[in-house]
């Protein structure tokens, strides 16, 4: 039997080239040797306040990109995280497991809880149990995700070890894969931030549906640094190194290749390169988003939901029984 992938986006604001090379493209390069699931965490997005028409159309729009990367409906389970209740109901549960001290720690919460932790939505702190259920529910071996998820991922492997432990073995451990290239790209306008879907300056982040000339005048914008030492991997040169890691991830060169094609050319160079680079990367994948229509991707959506219901609820199933709930 294969072993299981499980990972998701959120159906929030545009996707852009750091949720591509760190987590879309793994995705699909893993998808045929592992038995994959792959999510569209609405649940996840009304964390924080959302236009609910919106919200509709954008967990739609989600499938129709990740069809378009390249995941195929009949290799993957395609799905949305309400379609299977269960995920919700397991949440409750792993709510129970988990500690305050250690949601307190976790990062993105005190990241995204912008007007301080008083204030901040109970969803939004308990937003990595939601994460560990999904990933659990799935009896998942491998979770592809971008470096920001990590904790998130600790955090599952910490509950489900604590699961096991106190009520015996229900849950398979999941290992996160962490692509050695990409899994953070940073913002073009500020290399000391991560590329953000909610980043306020827009030159910082490469949309996926950013057009040619767009995505040239982002690049030809971007912030690098006045040394004289040439375009080499220098991770201390944080704008020139996030540039030549996207390169590297969307060309599939090696950094000694990359370094002797540009040897003795300048920033400019570079630039025009990379997006021609990141334009040609982008073409196919655009091409297909004009295709799929939305009356097939909701039988897509409708079809996954069934196979994933159909594993999750025997997950929940054993989890129940373990605990002593009373559900049949
Ligand atoms: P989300 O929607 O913020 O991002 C989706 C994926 O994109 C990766 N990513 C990046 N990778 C490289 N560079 C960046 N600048 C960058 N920005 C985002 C993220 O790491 C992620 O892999 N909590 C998750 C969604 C989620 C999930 C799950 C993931 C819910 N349940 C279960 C895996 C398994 C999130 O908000 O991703």
């Amino acid at each position: 039997m294969k072993k299981r992938i499980l990972s998701g986006a959120q159906p929030t604001g545009e996707l852009h080239l750091g949720n591509y090379l760190g987590a879309l493209k793994n995705w699909v390069a893993l998808q045929n040797e592992y038995e994959s699931f792959y999510c569209i965490v609405d649940l996840h997005a009304i964390t924080l306040p959302q236009d609910p028409q919106v919200l509709k159309q954008k967990t739609l729009d989600l499938a129709r990109i990740y069809l378009a990367a390249g995941i195929d409906p009949d290799v993957s389970t395609v799905f949305v995280q309400s379609d299977v209740a269960e995920h919700a109901e397991l949440a409750w549960v792993m709510s129970c497991v988990a500690r305050m001290g250690e949601l307190e720690r976790m990062t993105q919460f005190k990241d995204k809880a912008k007007d301080g932790t008083e204030r901040a939505g109970v969803g939004l702190f308990t937003y990595p149990v939601l994460m560990a259920a999904d990933i659990l529910l799935y009896q998942t071996h491998l979770v592809p995700v971008g470096q920001d998820q990590k904790q998130h991922l600790e955090l599952t492997r910490d509950l489900a070890e604590r699961f096991n432990r106190d009520y015996g073995e229900t849950f398979v451990i999941p290992d996160p894969y962490i692509p050695p290239v990409g899994a953070k790209i940073q913002s073009l306008s500020d290399p000391e931030k991560k590329m953000s879907k909610s980043d306020e300056n827009l030159n910082g982040a490469i949309f996926l549906n950013d057009s040619a000339d767009v995505i040239l005048k982002k690049f030809k914008r971007a912030v690098t640094d006045s040394s004289t030492d040439g375009i080499v991997f220098d991770e201390e040169r944080k704008g020139l190194f996030n540039l030549l890691t996207i390169y590297q991830s969307v060309t599939d060169q090696s950094r000694d290749e990359i370094e002797s094609h540009f040897a003795g050319k300048g920033y400019g160079h570079l630039k025009t390169e990379l997006a021609e680079a990141v334009i040609e990367y982008l073409k196919p994948f655009q091409a297909k988003m004009a295709e799929l229509n939305d009356e097939e991707l909701e039988k897509i959506l409708q079809k996954g939901a069934e196979k994933a219901r159909s594993v999750a609820s025997e997950t929940l199933r054993k989890t129940y029984e373990r605990v002593g709930l009373h559900k049949k």
